[in-house]
């Protein structure tokens, strides 16, 4: 397999941004998300999994994506991550757009997309999870005093205190554990925006909360957070901006207080929620972004 090199995340012609850039998250002027994107869509075969998907991702926030299956969540982070490109529409990065052609072009960038299967390694201890195939090397050995130092470091700022000895192997540990490593890893490598599928549908109750906590810690750490769950009663508690997908189309999105659990559970099923007022002057629901300065 090849891998394309991280030039080929370029950014393409400046004229095409001018428009997106300049309208900020949610059409506030000024403020340029993270990630931004502008009509994406993605078909398969005749399969519309995705259309005219738009949505800002600013940093130090976390955005709930939210949908019932079908909905093009998976597709819609798979996009994100570089393992689908889509059909239509742009990806803007820090204001600029990007082509991504491999998982490689958005770890690049700083996505790390933590799936619901974590792809850890059972018989390998924390230390060496964290730095599958970036180990440091230090007169051509693997510096296993610097990867110990940095696994425990990048821990501790987590906060995630429950780990007795980051020399234990990733089998022994706990689903939050689990999960906090696999977000360790991925706030280790630099991750400016940490996507999360999923990421206390095996837990228990307070296995979740160590992974909420986590997320309020990226949060603090000035990182985006794109987290899908099906949780809502996570969802409430964790997210700042929440994102409705339905049948591949983005229902409404907009800051958590436009909405509550019932309100998401009809928008989810049946695209409306009458709980939820549109923007005056819009054909769009509450929150979304279309763009257009006079829009908010
Ligand atoms: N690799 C694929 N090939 C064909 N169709 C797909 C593929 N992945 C997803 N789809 C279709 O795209 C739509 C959205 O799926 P998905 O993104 O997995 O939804 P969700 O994650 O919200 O459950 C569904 O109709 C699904 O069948
Ligand atoms: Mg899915």
């Amino acid at each position: 397999m090849t891998n394309p090199s991280a030039d080929d995340a370029r950014p393409a012609p400046a004229g095409r941004a001018s428009a997106p850039v300049s309208a900020g998250v949610d059409g506030a002027a000024g403020a340029v998300p993270l990630l931004h994107l502008v009509d994406v869509g993605k078909n398969f075969g005749p399969v519309r999994a995705l259309s005219d998907i738009t949505l800002d991702v600013p940093a130090g926030q976390v955005t709930a994506l939210v949908g019932d299956n079908g909905a093009g969540k998976s597709t819609l982070i798979k996009t994100i991550s570089g393992i689908w490109h889509q059909d239509h529409g742009e990806i803007l990065w820090q204001g600029k757009p990007v082509h991504l052609h491999s998982p490689k072009d958005a770890t690049d960038l700083g996505i790390a997309t933590v799936y619901q299967d974590l792809a850890l390694c059972d018989n390998l201890d924390i230390v060496a999870n964290m730095f599958l195939g970036q180990e440091p090397r230090h007169f051509f050995q693997v510096d296993e005093i610097a990867m110990e130092k940095a696994a425990k470091q990048t821990l501790a700022d987590l906060s995630v205190v429950t780990v007795r000895s980051v020399r234990q192997p990733v089998g022994s540990l706990s689903g939050g554990q689990r999960q906090a490593v696999a977000v360790a890893k991925a706030v280790m490598r630099q991750a400016k925006l940490v996507i999360l599928d999923e990421p206390t549908a095996a837990l228990g109750v307070t296995q979740t909360r160590v992974v909420l906590d986590l997320i309020q810690r990226l949060k603090s750490q000035d990182i985006a957070v794109i987290v899908i769950s099906h949780n809502l009663t996570d969802v409430m508690a964790v997210a700042d901006r929440i994102a409705v997908l339905r049948l591949g189309r983005m229902v409404t999105v907009g800051p958590k207080s436009q909405f509550d659990a019932q309100s998401i559970v009809e928008l989810m099923t049946t695209g409306t929620s009458a709980r939820v007022a549109p923007p005056a002057g819009t054909s769009q629901p509450a929150g979304q972004s279309s763009g257009s300065p006079s829009e908010h």
